[in-house]
């Protein structure tokens, strides 16, 4: 396999499960150094980190809650310290709390806002100090935004500063070549998008899309690959529904 990505160091923040876990086995498998963050489950982000090393590649995990901004620093740090650069930010990590409007709480408001929207603000503020140059930033917004399901309001709200950013910070960013894009997928098969729903409410979903199927974490790690590496040069400040056609 043509190893696209040697030679380059990433980040990728939530990486222990899920769609962030499968990023980080894909960006190694490219021949990336990985430092794989994760907040809370240190033998979930270790057996990632086992898989990549399993398969020859290099990585490390490293615990921070990327809510807050001094964790945020150690991590970059923390990646600095261990692989001496860094050349791709993949803000995977987030949290989705759905409920009616008249239920949410203001913890529910200032938890999702301070994972999804601070943190990944406060991250691109460490790669714009510390990215070299012609450096890949790829963020996480979500099909959702697009689709207004009652009860989505407060995560939908996330996603959408997510996606402004995104756009803003490609023209801060351009001078140093470095590149910003945002993956919004569509339902994808992980605990984020299946805890709480029942099997008919998944089905109700997923047959939204045009493809018919639950996207899996490698439907979306492909087009990853895609921003962090060299074919996307020209392409900064977009946001890439990879959804199976749901909107
Ligand atoms: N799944 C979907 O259908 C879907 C659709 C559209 C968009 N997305 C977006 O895709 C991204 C990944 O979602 P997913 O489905 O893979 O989620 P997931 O399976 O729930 O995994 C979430 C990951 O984020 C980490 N995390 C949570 N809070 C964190 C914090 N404060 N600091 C650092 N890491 C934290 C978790 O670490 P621990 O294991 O340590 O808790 C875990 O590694 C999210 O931004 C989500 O909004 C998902």
């Amino acid at each position: 396999m043509e190893k696209k990505l040697a030679g380059k160091v990433a980040l990728v923040t939530g990486a222990s499960r899920g769609i962030g876990r499968r990023i980080a086995e894909d960006l190694a498998l490219h021949g990336a150094k990985v430092v794989l963050n994760y907040a809370s489950q240190p033998d979930k982000a270790e057996e990632a980190v086992a898989a990549i090393r399993s398969q020859g590649g290099e990585a490390v995990a490293v615990q921070a809650d990327i809510a807050r901004v001094a964790e945020v620093e150690r991590l970059f740090g923390e990646t600095l310290r261990v692989y001496g650069r860094i050349d791709i930010l993949v803000n995977n990590a987030g949290i989705m709390i759905t409920k009616p409007i008249e239920h949410m709480t203001e913890a529910d408001f200032d938890r999702q806002f301070a994972i999804n929207v601070k943190g990944t603000f406060f991250a691109i503020q460490q790669a714009a100090r510390h990215m070299s140059d012609n450096g890949r930033i790829i963020n996480f917004s979500t099909s959702v935004v697009g689709q207004m399901f009652p009860g989505y309001s407060a995560y939908a709200g996330t996603k959408g500063a997510v996606e402004q950013f995104t756009r803003q910070l490609a023209k801060e960013l351009g001078a140093k070549g470095i590149t910003i894009n945002a993956v919004a997928p569509g339902p994808v098969n992980t605990e984020l998008f299946n805890v709480g729903k029942t099997e008919e409410q998944i089905k109700a979903i997923v047959g939204m899309a045009a493809l018919g199927r639950i996207g899996e974490p490698d439907d979306i790690s492909r087009v990853v690959l895609f921003l962090a590496g060299p074919d996307s040069q020209w392409v900064t400040g977009q946001t890439l529904r990879a959804n199976g056609g749901y909107i």
